[in-house]
């Protein structure tokens, strides 16, 4: 998959994806051809086609208001879910296009019209040729609409009035400016960072065999690490409570023992599944290990259920945050050189032997989004985990940049990281097949938006997009990913940031 490929048109007016997207033009400007090398044929709703369904053929007019009622339920039921739809009519109807509009307003999804601007002898001169041409008389009559038309759109309040163009650029509604972002990646590119976090692990028979293949392929697809979950039973987001969840720093172990330089971690540890200092005994080996390759993640814990399985107490949040600010401590504390008494107002430990110490300096990384959460990671890490989706991200970056400030800690001292889990499809078409599949009971709309469904270019973008916010390294976890070979699917995008 070559994401220049994805890449040959111009950064001009891209169209949103999901949208209601209204064609405007004269017979034979074109508009069919369009929208057929634009959307599939399942998202294009053509008058003539419905005419020929509920009439003798696509030109029996007499069959104009049925198609037209059928038309419209098609339109309100696909744009009520959230589902690109692409209204194929002569769209110089202002009120029915001011109906369209409105439904997508209602359901909260751009609207966009399409204006063919075909040369009028150019329509001419294929009407002409048509086994079943419009008389002259109502082809002048329809392009002149169409000028009129024309300048009614500026006003009629749509998300974009487009003209029509080979070629047109498709933007995933989700992430407004990844298309431009993916040419500016191409042309000037940036680096950044990219971990795999796996969270599932569908290792058949030969766990450490699967391990083994999936780190390698990691590797090959330029994964400066791997980072792992944190979890007693899988959680609901990625299977089913019967899937292997591997206890993380053991499997890290194991990953240490390969051929690679990849950066290994857990994505997060909550605080409450192992004393502060057993984990600072557990990450320091694992540093020593593996050659200062270790990093760890924490966070304050969330699923009450595993808790419970495994009898461990969950305290309620505030003491879990507390926790957190503790565990901080004592690692740093039992990471620092030398055997020294560490006293502060939170820990007290009358020495801090060690051994082995981590080979170099261990990170650590605060996941969650919460507020309490954000001021530790502001305070006490040296990198802090966000969500990747770009409205979240940018409101809870400016909380943590807030409480850095009030904490008087320079913000470049606290790495931003995001995670992100993404569908990556082939083309538009293969995207909207693994949505599908993947999408359980969540509505494709939803479940695309979720995870940034689309093709490498628009990850591209959209990564381009957090790195120009400051983010230096990418989690990456594939919701379908099985075997090695699905990390290849990657590997364009990766390498567009290795710079
Ligand atoms: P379309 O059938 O796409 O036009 O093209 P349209 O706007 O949808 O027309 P109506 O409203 O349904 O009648 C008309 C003819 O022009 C050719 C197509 O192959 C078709 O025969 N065409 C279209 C081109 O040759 N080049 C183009 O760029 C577009
Ligand atoms: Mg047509």
């Amino acid at each position: 998959m070559s994401v220049d490929a994805n890449l040959d048109h111009e950064p001009t007016a891209a169209i949103p994806d999901p949208a209601l997207v209204i064609l405007v033009g004269a017979s034979g400007s074109g508009k069919s051809t369009w929208a057929a090398q634009h959307y599939l044929p399942r998202e294009i709703v053509s008058s003539d086609q419905l005419r020929a369904v509920v009439g003798s053929g696509e030109h029996d007019l007499d069959a104009s208001d049925d198609a037209f009622s059928l038309l419209d339920q098609i339109v309100a039921a696909r744009t009520g879910r959230r589902l690109t739809t692409v209204v194929d009519t002569l769209g110089l109807s202002a009120s029915r296009r001011l109906g369209y509009l409105a439904l997508a307003r209602r359901a909260r999804i751009p609207a966009v019209a399409v204006l063919f601007h075909t040369d009028p002898a150019v329509c001419r001169q294929r009407n002409r040729s048509r086994q079943r041409s419009v008389p002259a008389a109502v082809l002048d009559e329809q392009l002149h609409r169409v000028q009129e038309a024309a300048d009614q759109l500026a006003s009629e309040g749509w998300d974009a009035v487009v003209r029509a163009a080979a070629g047109q650029a498709l933007e995933p509604a989700h992430s407004p400016g990844s298309r431009s972002a993916a040419l500016l990646q191409r042309d000037r590119p940036t680096g950044l960072g990219f971990v795999l976090q796996v969270s599932r692990f569908g290792w058949g028979e030969d766990p450490a065999a699967w391990l083994k293949s999936i780190a390698l392929a990691a590797t090959q697809a330029g994964f400066t690490g791997i980072a792992l979950m944190d979890h007693l039973i899988q959680i609901p987001q990625v299977g089913r409570a019967w899937e292997p969840i591997p206890e993380p720093w053991v499997t890290l172990g194991l990953l240490a023992g390969l051929d690679t330089n990849l950066r290994l971690g857990t994505l997060v540890s909550p605080v409450t599944f192992r004393a502060p200092g057993v984990l600072a005994k557990t990450a320091a080996t694992l540093d020593a290990l593996s050659g200062g390759r270790a990093f760890c993640g924490l966070g304050a814990g969330w699923w009450d259920r595993e808790h419970a399985a495994f009898g461990l107490p969950f305290p309620p949040p505030a003491k879990r945050l507390r926790l957190l600010e503790i565990e901080i401590e004592m690692l740093r504390a039992l990471w620092h050189t030398g055997t020294r008494p560490y006293r502060s107002d939170r820990v007290s430990l009358p020495e801090t032997t060690c051994y082995p110490r981590p080979a170099g300096q261990l990170p650590v990384i605060v996941g969650g989004s919460g507020d309490r959460t954000l001021d530790v990671a502001a305070r006490l890490a040296d990198g802090c985990n966000l969500p990747s989706d770009l409205e979240t991200f940018d409101a809870r970056l400016a909380v943590l940049r807030g409480h850095c400030a009030r904490a008087g800690r320079d913000p470049a001292e606290v790495a931003v990281t995001v995670l992100d889990v993404p569908v990556i499809g082939r083309d538009r078409e293969h995207t909207a097949t693994l949505v599908e599949s993947m999408r359980g009971r969540i509505s494709a709309a939803a479940f695309a938006r979720r995870h940034h469904a689309g093709v490498a270019a628009d990850h591209v973008g959209r990564y381009r997009l957090l790195a120009e916010r400051g983010v230096s390294t990418v989690f990456v976890s594939l919701p379908d990913l099985a075997e090695p070979d699905d990390l290849a699917r990657l590997t364009p995008i990766v390498s567009s940031f290795a710079a």
